[in-house]
């Protein structure tokens, strides 16, 4: 495989992670339900009735998993914080044990030589506050405002970048509209306050954190670009609907200062400004670029989405499609001009079908070229008058995939769920590699 391109100096490569997917220890240490533990733990809602009961045990496993980063020779590395260790029901004082985790985790990878990038929302509510409305109510939002100075507190004096929350967008729509994650409410369009909610938390906690001294604040979005499944009119509109939904819904509040028409549900004076308060750079995740046409009349949105032709697939059935990375970088400079901050991806990667070979070694070539195309495409963007300062590959480790339990293994290292021997594959070999050659 050709060499890659160079990246500028200063340019962070790391790898990225979420608490419910791989710490385990949900009884320890005073840690509250989170909405997953009860979703996981209803029947029928996970592949396989899979939990996040144990993961890859990360919680007790993180100083081998931090050396990990370091062997790989990554800059930095995401994680995110569980808000129920913190605060097991959702508000009050902090449970310290929680904090003290953390603390062990950042101070690792600093005496590692390694960045942290801390999320603070990648969907584990406590369970405490969905009993209350959960997103729906807009006391949440006030709730995580608290929760995001107490975390920047405690660790403020060493953490100096922050991401407020993870994919507001998939939170809203598979865990507020159809269902599919926790907290499993099927609302449909109903389900949009929590749009809102969402937004209004993220720029109350961007205060809270500014106001804790933080250096640098983010929000990381997935974004995909959606391509209409014809020509025609109403396919067009669809999409530009699909656009709204997916890309604007969490961009245009904070960028412009406005929602996308139609999508403003709940929104109160003052709001926009608390949800524009400045950010200092802009996470995004990028998979794979959607299809859509005009809805059925069957459909209950107004739109369909439709499979990608013509694309090589991962194990999850996700389009391959790296030119996607290019076109929504360079779509968000168009589409925002001046009023974008620079670019992080927050995350990309695929899920393979590793086979372990009797030495332990796992060919996850998939995963390799996925990385280098995505990597070529980044680079390109930036080529082309981009500002990204980093990639994350999601993720470190193979890890609860939500849903899809623990079938689908994202991981540059296997995690043998038996034993909980961490291997890595040929893909970190090949990262590793990479990351040496450009020292
Ligand atoms: C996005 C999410 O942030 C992460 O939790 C998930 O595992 C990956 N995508 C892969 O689906």
């Amino acid at each position: 495989m050709d060499p890659l391109p160079r990246f500028p100096a200063g340019f962070h490569v790391g790898v990225a992670t979420a608490a419910y997917q791989i710490e385990g220890a949900v009884d320890e240490d005073g840690r509250g339900r989170s909405i997953w533990d009860t979703f996981s733990h209803t029947g029928g809602r996970t592949r396989g009735g899979d939990t996040g009961d144990v993961a890859c045990d990360h919680y007790h496993r993180w100083a081998e998993d931090l050396d990990l980063v370091a062997l790989l020779g990554a800059d930095a590395y995401r994680f995110s914080i569980a808000w129920p260790r913190v605060q097991p029901g959702g508000d009050g004082a902090p449970n310290a044990k929680g904090l003290d985790f953390y603390e062990r985790l950042v101070d690792g990878l600093l005496e590692r030589g390694i960045e942290a990038l801390p999320t603070l929302y990648h969907w584990d509510l406590p369970q405490a506050l969905e009993d209350r409305g959960g997103w729906l109510a807009r006391d949440t939002a006030e709730r995580f405002a608290d929760y995001a100075a107490l975390v920047a507190g405690r660790l403020g004096d060493r953490v100096r970048r922050w991401i407020t929350l993870n994919e507001p967008v998939v939170h809203l729509a598979q865990g507020y509209a159809f269902g599919v994650h926790a907290p499993g409410r099927e609302l449909l369009l109903a389900a949009l306050p929590v749009a809102h909610h969402q937004l209004l938390g993220h720029g109350l906690a961007v205060r809270a954190l500014r106001a804790a001294g933080a250096g640098e604040v983010l929000i990381t979005n997935n974004l995909t670009p959606v391509v209409p499944a014809t020509d025609d009119e109403a396919d067009q509109a669809a999409a530009a609907v699909y656009d709204a939904f997916h890309n604007r819904l969490f961009l245009d509040p904070i960028l412009t200062g406005r929602y996308p028409p139609g999508l403003d549900a709940g929104v109160r004076d003052g709001d926009l400004e608390i949800i524009g308060t400045p950010l200092d750079g802009l996470g995004v995740n990028y998979y794979f670029p959607t299809r859509v046409g005009a809805p059925g009349a069957d459909d209950p949105l107004p739109f369909r989405i439709l499979p990608v032709e013509g694309a090589p697939t991962t194990a999850f059935g996700w389009p391959v499609v790296p030119e996607g990375l290019h076109e929504v970088l360079t779509g968000l400079r168009d589409r925002y001009g001046r009023a974008l901050p620079p670019i992080w991806v927050t995350e990309n990667g695929c899920s393979t079908l590793d086979e372990v070979e009797p030495g332990g070694r796992v060919r996850d070539t998939p995963r390799i070229e996925y990385l280098d195309g995505h990597l070529r495409a980044l680079h390109r963007a930036m080529s082309d008058g981009v500002d990204v300062r980093g990639y994350f590959v999601w993720s470190l480790l193979d890890n609860f995939e939500w849903a899809e339990g623990y079938t689908q293994r994202f991981g540059l290292v296997r995690v043998d769920y038996d034993t909980q021997r961490r291997t890595p594959k040929d893909s970190f070999t090949w990262l590793r590699a990479a990351l040496a050659d450009r020292r």
